[in-house]
């Protein structure tokens, strides 16, 4: 697995990096993003967002679980899902949002934060990124980004 690490020093230039990597995103491809609370998974989305133009304002949807937004996708307009597990404890949970639908609905763009609850829903390759806080500097972040090749379950 071919990972990419990337450092950026503010939020802009996190959103910057989101909305770059957004170039490489196809209709029916996932986002599984990994990080601690605050640690720009959000300002990463933002920046996907940017790129096809959402002009919903994009927020961490901690408490709806999921937001759709529409995106311009050359020149189709094409749902965006933004889907936060953060507050999901069990499995079932996920079913009962209609997680799995959701995730293989082909015609769709998905970006999932706290992606480690849903690791074994994932049949087919997703994009991986991680965002780690630097320990010292408070604006610092390193960002690895990678496809993952493997099924992984
Ligand atoms: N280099 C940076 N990249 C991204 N965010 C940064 C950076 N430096 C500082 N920040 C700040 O860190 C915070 C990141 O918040 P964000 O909502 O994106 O986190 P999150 O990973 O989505 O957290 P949560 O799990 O709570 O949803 C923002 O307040 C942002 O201003
Ligand atoms: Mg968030």
């Amino acid at each position: 697995m071919l990972e990419t690490k990337y450092t950026t020093t503010s939020e802009e230039e996190t959103i910057e990096l989101g909305s770059k990597f957004a170039r490489r995103l196809n209709l029916g491809d996932i986002v599984f993003l990994y990080g601690d609370l605050g640690s720009g998974k959000t300002e990463f989305i933002k920046g996907i967002c940017q790129y096809f133009n959402v002009e919903d304002l994009v927020t961490s949807p901690t408490f709806t679980i999921m937001n759709k937004y529409i995106g311009d996708y050359k020149n189709h307009e094409v749902p965006i899902y933004h889907i936060d597990l953060y507050r999901i404890e069990q499995n079932k949970e996920l079913n009962e949002i209609g997680f799995d639908e959701c995730l293989y609905e082909e015609n769709s763009i998905k970006l999932i934060e706290w992606a480690e609850k849903a690791e074994t829903h994932l049949t087919k390759p997703a994009f991986i990124v991680k965002i780690i806080p630097d320990e010292d500097s408070e604006n610092i972040r390193e960002i690895y980004i990678s496809e993952s090749e493997v099924v992984l379950n």
